[in-house]
């Protein structure tokens, strides 16, 4: 595996290699959830490349970004054993200079929900994205569907800027108990672990009811909530796959959505249908 820390260095590294390249952005503390994506690019290309970058842009004033979990070793190793042909490791410096040109989200799409939560957080992940899909210019890009509401952006990006690049949506991986896997969870106490179990079990309650039929999306979130109460709950909401909201569940074209608090650490979860 070569290990490239500036732009320069990873396209030297991708002049070696030939074929289609598959592409997994991510900010390190790699988890199952991220193997999924890396196997899915290790199957699909003959070159894969994972990037791994705690990009400081989509941090709020406040936000975890100091204390974001870095595993370097284990993250190399994991890399590694996966198959990874080059990983993209750069440090603040090699990825962003003084004043410079940014991506803006969307005047609606990027600014409810997790855009109204933490104001500037997509302009940071779409610039970001932009220059790594840049840098590398890979056949395949591949993102989990657990940030939905970033994968729907980044493939808005993708279509609106006329880049030639497939966006693979990828299912999110969970914990046998239904946890959604996610970098953040290692935040949580035994107890704290235990309540976010709420999160998945709203989902599964609203997966329930549409199979019986009940597609009203104020009855399926109030049942969502009395599930999930006492969370801290941020939202609970339905939305069609381009983010508008929905009165009724569209089979094919829906996804529930959850963002809550447990402790100190935030929370988001979903299910598309
Ligand atoms: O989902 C993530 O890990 C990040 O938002 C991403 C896409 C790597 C951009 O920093």
């Amino acid at each position: 595996m070569i290990i490239a820390r500036s732009a320069q260095e990873l396209q030297d590294a991708l002049q070696t290699m030939r074929g289609s390249i598959g592409f997994v952005p991510t900010m390190g503390a790699l988890h199952i959830g991220h193997r999924t994506l890396i196997d899915a690019a290790r199957k699909e290309n003959e070159c894969v490349v994972v990037s791994i970058f705690v990009n400081p842009t989509q941090f709020l004033a406040g936000e975890d970004l100091s204390k974001y979990p870095r595993r370097e070793e284990a993250d190399f190793k994991i890399c590694e054993l996966s198959g990874v042909d080059v990983l993209f490791y750069p440090d603040v410096s090699a990825m962003y200079g003084e004043d410079e040109v940014r991506i803006c989200a969307p005047d609606v799409r990027g600014f409810i929900l997790e855009g109204a939560s933490r104001p500037g957080h997509f302009d940071g992940v779409l610039t970001v994205v932009m220059k790594l899909l840049n840098i590398v210019r890979p056949t395949r890009a591949y993102f989990g569907k657990k940030d939905a509401q970033q994968l729907s952006l980044i493939t808005q990006m993708v279509h609106n800027f006329f880049m030639n690049i497939e966006i693979v949506p990828m299912d999110t991986v969970r914990e046998s108990d239904g946890l959604a896997l996610s970098s953040r969870n290692v935040y949580l106490s035994p107890s704290e672990r235990e309540e976010a179990l709420k999160l998945s079990a709203s989902l599964k309650r609203a997966t329930k009811m549409v199979m019986q039929g009940n597609t009203k999306s104020s009855e399926i979130k109030a049942s969502m909530e009395s599930i999930l109460s006492p969370l801290d709950v941020e939202y609970v909401t339905i939305v069609n796959r381009s983010f508008r909201f929905l009165d009724e569940v569209v089979i094919g074209d829906t996804i529930v959505l959850v963002a809550a608090r447990v402790g100190t650490t935030r929370l988001i979860d979903n299910v598309w249908m």
